[in-house]
């Protein structure tokens, strides 16, 4: 059928050859991996196991006599340790190409890993800027979920203890090769954590389109990206996430708004919500998100009036609201269940101080990508406040 979201079909986003469609896991060009070592990073959970995902890829790697070795070492908010552990094992494996399949955080592992094995140096070092990246594995990404983008991005996001922060390894080097986006890899994912993912593709595509980094390039992935999710909504209000073309449209939504964040970054909402999850590991990130983005559309709409009724305006035909806040946080009671808020998250008011010092610490690059300026650290204690309650 003509202009169905379910059809597979092959193109090159920012240098990253995605391959998208119902069947892509199983016509995957193995070509790609380039090297007959793989070695994969998944989830401590075991989903990707539990659902046969892992079986298949092995059968692949049987059928083109490649030699596996699966990491089940990846929680959500992924430490510096967990990437240290992965990166041994990938060196003990002699590892010709790193996979990562899973959510963004064992995407975001394999990176660290891939560009660890060719920069000889442990992915704590390169987070820590100790070491410096030469170059990278083969980076082969299968997202489980349809949220990070970072199938897409070259964004290696990593909590650190001795640093005390949670931040990305930036580099070219490490976008994947190749990306392969089949809609039901995410069908297993539980409803609640479906909208966590979907939210994160809403605040890339939202922050991206209103970054001072933003370009035409940028804003043509964010807005294709919110029409995706404004249709995903829409198709999950009529029939549950059991329908696997509101995977369809969240994952290629997901895929585009980490094309945008790709170019443009992410600003004040993500500079707030990486010490939230760091303090609060427990969080996933679109929940963060979740919490913060009604009041950072208040925060920033005087600034940019215009780009914001723009991005907001195709999501307001589906799910209302009379504000561009109230939108979103219609998405999200939609995406996730209920309005998300920090004093329902457990981030209580002694900690706005601390969060705003830290994105000002070592998320300053994204403050200062953000449409409207804080004058100071007030100003965003300021903001957290307002995300505190409903
Ligand atoms: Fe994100």
């Amino acid at each position: 059928m003509l202009n169905n979201i379910l059809n597979e079909y092959k193109v090159l986003v920012n240098g990253v050859q995605v391959h998208y469609g119902v069947g892509a896991f199983d016509n995957m060009d193995i070509n790609m991996f380039r090297g007959l070592r793989w070695f994969v990073v998944t989830s401590r959970g075991g989903s990707m196991e539990k659902y046969g995902w892992i079986a298949k890829l092995a059968e692949i790697a049987e059928r083109v006599g490649a030699w596996l070795e699966v990491c089940k070492c990846v929680s959500t908010n992924p430490t510096v340790e967990q990437a240290d552990e992965a990166y041994e094992n990938a060196k003990r494996f002699k590892a010709t190409v790193v996979i990562g399949l899973g959510g963004g955080s064992s995407i975001d592992v394999a990176k660290a890993v891939a560009a660890a094995l060719a920069s000889h140096a442990t992915p704590s070092k390169l987070y820590r800027g100790e070491a410096s990246i030469k170059g990278s594995l083969p980076i082969v990404a299968i997202p489980s979920t349809h949220g990070s983008g970072s199938e897409v991005d070259r964004f290696a996001v990593l909590s650190d203890s001795k640093t005390k922060s949670k931040a990305a390894i930036v580099s070219t080097k490490i976008r994947p090769t190749y990306a392969v986006l089949d809609p039901r890899i995410t069908a297993t994912l539980p409803p609640r954590l479906s909208g966590a993912t979907v939210v994160d593709a809403l605040s890339h595509a939202l922050e991206s389109f209103v970054a001072r980094n933003a370009n035409p390039v940028s804003r043509c992935y964010a807005r294709e990206a919110i029409h995706l999710i404004a249709k995903g909504i829409s198709e999950l209000m009529k029939s549950g996430w059991g329908e696997l073309r509101v995977r369809a449209y969240f994952l290629n939504a997901a895929m585009l708004a980490g094309a945008a964040i790709d170019i443009s970054r992410t600003t004040l909402v993500h500079a707030l919500e990486h010490p939230i999850s760091y303090y609060h590991p427990e969080i996933h990130h679109g929940i963060g998100l979740a919490a913060l983005l009604p009041a950072w559309l208040d925060y920033v709409e005087s600034v940019v009036p215009e780009l914001i009724r723009e991005i907001i305006e195709p999501l307001q035909k589906v799910v209302g609201g009379q504000s561009p806040s109230q939108t979103v946080k219609n998405a999200i009671k939609i995406l996730v269940g209920e309005t998300i808020t920090l004093e329902k998250l457990g981030v209580s008011e002694d900690e706005y101080k601390l969060i705003a010092e830290d994105a000002m610490r070592y998320l300053k690059a994204l403050v200062l990508n953000n449409p409207r300026l804080p004058k100071n650290i007030d100003e965003i204690v300021d903001l957290l406040r307002k995300a505190s309650s409903e």
